[in-house]
């Protein structure tokens, strides 16, 4: 039978994965189909290496939780995206709080970045081709291609994202660099700020490797423009991956809604497969069971390619045919 890495390496990316979370590893039957590696070689943690899990407290940093992640990967010859360093939510409230000047945010950032990426430089890839990938800044634009106004940008300007990005190339050179959102499936204003900002770090001589297209989408508005916008982020010379691919719909979950959400996940595939440059796919969970959708967008859910149950969903079709 046909399986979702099986597939995507065969059409010549370096993984189908999957976002996981520590809680979720006490569930037998998830772990067993977690370490399904015809499915997925690759994990990422949704939560575990988040600031408020890293450094809770000022220059005490904790990585079991992260380091149980990539312990599981390891065990079963899975590679890890590192997610994330720099990012305005799940933050401890002594930085979203702290009130600190433009040069001690700077230092706690590249402290927070380079002991971070230091950690697990070299832990999360187990073949030579196969680098280390960080998130090293997550979400950093509004809708409308303007800088989010989140603590760091408020304190720092831009600043802090070539202090993150150069922190991390310090704590391991041999990393793949990313910069992640969400809203830049499409072309668009927000599209456009991404490729601004990469165009102006690569002409400061800025370390960025790649571009992280989230892909939370909905159920019948996938953007008619996807392939094209994953191209135009390749030609800025950065590899692009989908990184949080879910696709939610409002609930109930119909034979129609289904079937489109098949053909949605098919044509996110044959997207990314289309174009050379877009490297791997992860979605952000695999079941229905542990997505964070419910939790977040009230009334909707069901945007995982396997249910509840565990019982995979037309839309797994849907990606193998993409493949
Ligand atoms: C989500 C997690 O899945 C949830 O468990 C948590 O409560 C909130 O964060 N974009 C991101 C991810 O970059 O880190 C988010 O993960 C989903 C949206």
């Amino acid at each position: 039978v046909a399986q979702l890495n099986t597939l995507a390496q065969a059409a010549g990316k370096l993984y189908f994965g999957t976002a996981t979370d520590n809680p979720e590893l006490t569930d037998l039957p998830y772990v067993a189909q977690l370490e399904n590696t015809a499915d997925f070689h690759q994990l990422t943690p949704a939560n575990s290496m988040k600031w408020d899990a890293t450094e809770p407290t000022r220059g005490v940093f904790t990585f079991a939780g992260g380091d149980q992640i990539v312990a599981q990967a390891q065990a079963n010859g899975q590679i890890m995206r590192g997610h994330n360093c720099v990012w305005h939510n799940q933050l401890p409230d002594w930085v979203e709080a702290g009130d600190f000047d433009n040069a001690t945010l700077l230092s706690i950032i590249e402290n927070h970045c380079g002991t971070l990426v230091g950690h697990y430089a070299g832990q999360m890839y187990l073949a030579e081709s196969q680098k280390d990938a960080w998130d090293v800044i997550n979400e950093p634009f509004n809708d409308d291609g303007t800088f989010a106004q989140d603590v760091f940008f408020n304190t720092t300007g831009t600043s802090y994202i070539p202090t993150a990005l150069r922190a991390a190339r310090a704590a391991d050179p041999n990393a793949k660099l990313y910069i992640n959102d969400f809203n830049i499936e499409g072309t668009g204003a927000k599209s456009t700020g991404m490729a601004n900002l990469v165009k102006q770090l690569k002409a400061e001589g800025v370390p960025i490797d790649g571009i992280g297209i989230q892909s939370h989408l909905i159920v019948g508005e996938v953007p008619t423009t996807l392939q094209q916008n994953i191209q135009d982020f390749v030609d800025l010379g950065v590899e692009v991956a989908i990184t949080e691919l879910d696709i939610r719909m409002t609930l109930p979950y119909t034979p129609i809604l289904a079937a489109q959400q098949t053909e949605d996940y098919r044509t996110v595939i044959s997207a990314c497969k289309a174009v050379a440059g877009c490297i791997g796919v992860t979605v952000w969970d695999w079941t229905d069971k542990f997505s964070w959708v419910p939790g977040t967008f009230a009334g909707q859910g069901a945007a995982c390619p396997w249910d509840v149950n565990l019982d995979k969903k037309p839309a797994y079709e849907g990606i193998v045919e993409g493949w």
